[in-house]
């Protein structure tokens, strides 16, 4: 236990109290630890401000949904009908609705940007592979959150979506029927899902966000933030051990990020004012109908923060399947020529090859899409082990390389629209080519983020004063 401080007599009542607290409570300590002696880079740039963001959408998140928990029915019968309850009687119900459900979207928005922010500085590599892997941890959270809070307001995107998501799960051999049945709680989605999923969406989800949020900031305090240059100010400390290129994030980033906020809050408050279901983006027009397990609608799509992982899913068709096995094949025969490593794992690693093969043959390709949609989550969370350039940041590869990152983003953005579309030939070719960019992106990065030639870096951060 830590001693006692005493205090002047003469101190202000607030002095008296904060001592108070600080010998039965580490209040102080853990305020300097985490923001007023917490040294963040000084050359910090506009990206930096997603993750404060991120964490002010996951308040709001948590104070609307209590709120709107309070008068919502998570009964089949009544779902429905208690949301347009909300959404015309509960005084301010509509804005609590309205802030819930842009919110939704908004957090998917400053997570993907943080999340490219990543990408770009390289921020996933060592030291910061936790940092990274709780982020992800935290995506696909944010995944499963969103999901089930879109069956809620029972509404016939809510049950169709889920109908059709659900059911994809049965496609896993053996256990596949069994576990779509766990899930459902039923043959089809019903009152026993919508119960569950309310479980889920309300308490069980929104408790593993936070403490995987709480990880997430803690590794990062640990080792401390990277930056758009890259460079570790750790390694460039002063005589009193503090890093030269940083500066405490409380006041200087603290207040940097509270403007952040407000420009946020502008855009945020105009959408859920004017733009609330942003052109059926946001909120899907077929979903102000009430479900109805006896009329499908003409087209079913997820939501569009899904659809890039969508369209991975329908690109696997039975004629993908050739291309795939070929892509195993090739990426065999090349592995085996090219590794030095000994027979024997050669051996092994055409044996893997040809079983996985046979599978692939064995296997319906709708199995295979499933697997290629959980893949394209999945793989984020090896990056840090993937890249294998000499340099972190963007800024000091091969300008051929930001090109790259550029196709990898406006494929992002292809692939989600034509998640948005229902299927067609050409949709369906340009979605098959996308899948093969998107992964190939990864699965080559050991060999092309080694390539081209490199910038030196400096050894202290790029910063202009303004
Ligand atoms: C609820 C969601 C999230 C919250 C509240 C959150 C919060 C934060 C905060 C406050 C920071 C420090 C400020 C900053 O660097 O922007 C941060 C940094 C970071 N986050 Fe997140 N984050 C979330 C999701 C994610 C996801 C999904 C990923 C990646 C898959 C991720 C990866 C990172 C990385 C790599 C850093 C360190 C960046 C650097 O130092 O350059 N985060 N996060």
């Amino acid at each position: 236990m830590a001693e006692f401080k005493e205090i002047s007599p003469n101190a202000n009542g607030g002095e008296k109290l904060m001592n108070w607290v600080d010998n039965r409570f580490p209040a102080t300590k853990l305020f300097k630890e985490h923001m007023s002696e917490y040294y963040a880079p000084k050359n910090f740039n506009i990206w930096y401000i997603f993750g404060s963001l991120s964490l002010l959408v996951l308040v709001i998140q948590i104070v609307t949904g209590i709120f709107l928990v309070m008068h919502y029915k998570p009964d089949a019968a009544l779902a429905f009908g208690s949301v347009e309850y909300i959404m015309r009687d509960v005084p301010w119900g509509w804005l609590i609705r309205y802030m819930h459900s842009t919110g939704a979207s908004a957090f998917f928005v400053v997570v993907y940007l943080h999340m490219f922010r990543g990408l770009m500085y390289g921020s996933y590599r060592k030291p910061r592979e936790l940092v990274w892997l709780f982020g992800c941890a935290i995506f696909l959270a944010l995944m499963a959150e969103a999901f089930m809070g879109y069956l809620l307001p029972w509404g016939q995107m809510s049950f169709w979506g889920a109908q059709v998501i659900v059911n994809l799960f049965s496609a896993i051999p053996f256990i596949g029927p069994d576990l779509a049945l766990l899930i459902r709680g039923d043959f089809v989605v019903g009152d026993a899902t919508l119960n569950r999923f309310f479980a889920f969406h309300v308490i069980a989800v929104p408790l593993v966000l936070l403490g995987l949020v709480v990880a997430h900031i803690i590794a990062l305090h640990e080792v401390g933030s990277n930056n758009p240059d890259g460079i570790e100010i750790k390694a460039n400390k002063g005589p009193d051990g503090v890093p030269l290129d940083g500066i405490p994030f409380h006041p200087y980033y603290s207040v940097h990020d509270i403007f952040a906020v407000s420009m946020f809050l502008f855009v945020f408050t105009a959408i859920v004012f004017f733009a609330p279901e942003m052109g059926g983006y946001f909120l899907e027009y077929n979903n102000f109908i009430p479900a109805d397990p006896f009329q499908t609608p003409l087209h079913i799509a997820p939501v569009w923060y899904f659809t890039p992982f969508y369209t991975l899913l329908r690109a696997v068709t039975s004629e993908m399947m050739y291309v795939l096995i070929a892509c195993v094949v090739v990426g065999t025969a090349l592995a085996v020529a090219k590794a030095k490593i000994p027979a024997l794992f050669k051996g092994l690693i055409v044996g893997a090859a040809l079983a996985v093969v046979a599978m692939m043959m064995a296997i319906d390709a709708k199995f295979w899409g499933v697997v290629a949609m959980g893949g394209g989550v999945v793989i984020l969370f090896f990056l840090p082990w993937l890249d294998n350039s000499p340099v972190k940041s963007i800024r000091y590869r091969p300008t051929w390389h930001k090109y790259l990152y550029a196709a990898f983003v406006i494929n992002f953005f292809v692939i989600g629209y034509l998640g948005t579309q229902p299927v067609s030939e050409i949709a369906g070719r340009i979605s098959q080519a996308g899948t093969l960019f998107y992964f190939g992106f990864f699965i080559l990065m050991p060999w092309w983020s080694r390539l081209g030639t490199f910038k030196p870096v400096p050894s202290r951060v790029t910063f202009t004063a303004h």
